[in-house]
């Protein structure tokens, strides 16, 4: 066994991140770190890492991978905290920076390129899913150039969304169907608009609660998040849309929340834990996750999708789960470059 890395005072780090166009490797963050709705998630990990005493260099990726080649050969970090969620605008090539970063050997935060590549497939990590019994919903999935129909095999309502998108990109009311014209009209709208394949799921009406864990071998679990949907009529589909999660306006009018979930009984948490640690192992997830789950009124509990290297800004999901058993953020950063320097590269 490795020892415990006790103390990352002093430790290089290279923040490495996404960003939507080109810069100089020497390029000037300030105004995108500052901008609430540009790098805020690097921001809070930037100040973090530096509250710990760590010596930080910044570095974002548009489409090209020779910045950070060149900086690993100069800067020669001890571990690269990875924040990169897109390459060139494409959401499923995270993979492939995590994969290049193992090629260079230097430690580095968060998840592994095969976990990535497990996950980022909703039809994927669910076929995983489904062999360990883990419960989730009946899906079929429709890649671009094939038939599209509807099997005897799915019920309506189905939500079909993209197969391989984040954010609830492409996810409104409309993916809710519920007869075959308007379930054939949406895949095709996800493969002709979006340019993308889709997946097709039974839609499973519940509570939608968030579930982050933290951890290598030994698992943390956090207290579970819950959205909440207020006003939205109730006989509307309630699910998290892209509007949803991100319209702040559309959020006040209809009350839509998320906080801390009530009123959940101790046997339900512990059915949670236990169907989301199958999970995490099946998905050979490490350092962090997040699960977004819907729990039926009969106290089902749905794994709707893993989401690996979840967003760790401070005032989301995650970091307010850790917050609240008493993680401070910093702790929490620290915790992240500690499982990186343990694993080695
Ligand atoms: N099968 C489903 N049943 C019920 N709600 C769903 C289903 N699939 C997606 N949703 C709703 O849509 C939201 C976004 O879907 P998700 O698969 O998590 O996509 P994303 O990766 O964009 O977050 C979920 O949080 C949930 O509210
Ligand atoms: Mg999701």
């Amino acid at each position: 066994m490795t020892e415990p890395v006790k103390d990352v005072k002093g430790l290089k780090v290279l923040l490495l991140f996404d960003m939507p166009y080109a810069v100089k490797r020497d390029h000037d963050y300030t105004a995108e770190f500052a901008d609430p709705e540009g790098c805020y998630t690097e921001n809070d990990v930037d100040q973090a890492l530096r509250a710990n005493g760590c010596e930080v260099r910044r570095l974002g990726l548009f489409d090209d991978v020779r910045p950070l080649l060149e900086e690993v050969a100069e800067f020669k970090p001890d571990v690269i905290f990875n924040l990169v969620e897109t390459f060139n605008d494409t959401t499923h090539f995270d993979k492939n920076i995590a994969a290049f970063i193992e090629l260079l050997g230097v430690p580095y935060t968060g998840a592994s390129s095969a976990s990535l590549f497990l996950c980022n497939d909703k039809g994927l990590c669910k076929k995983i899913l489904r062999f360990h019994r883990c419960r989730t919903p009946r899906f079929h999935t429709y890649y671009r150039n094939h038939k599209v129909w509807l099997p005897k095999t799915l019920k309506l309502p189905c939500v079909v969304k993209p197969l391989t998108e984040e954010a609830s990109r492409g996810i409104s009311q409309a993916s809710i169907v519920d007869d075959e014209k308007s379930f054939l009209e949406r895949v095709q709208m996800i493969h002709e608009r979006m340019e993308l394949d889709a997946i097709a799921e039974e839609y499973i009406e519940g509570r939608e609660l968030y579930v982050s864990i933290v951890g290598d071998k030994a698992l943390r679990f956090l207290p579970p998040r819950e959205m909440t949907f207020g006003e939205l009529a109730v006989d509307e589909p309630r699910i998290a849309t892209y509007k949803a999660k991100w319209d702040d306006a559309y959020r006040a009018k209809w009350g839509i929340k998320n906080h801390f979930a009530d009123k959940l009984d101790e046997a339900l948490v512990e059915r949670i834990n236990e169907t989301c640690k199958r999970a995490y192992r099946a998905l050979n997830i490490r350092a962090y996750a997040r699960f977004d789950l819907r729990v039926t009124s009969g106290g089902l509990v749905y794994i709707i999708e893993p989401n690996v290297n979840p967003c760790i800004a401070k005032d989301d999901e995650l970091a307010q789960s850790a917050e609240k058993v008493g993680i401070d953020y910093p702790a929490l950063i620290r915790m992240l470059l500690r499982q990186a320097l343990r694993r080695k590269a």
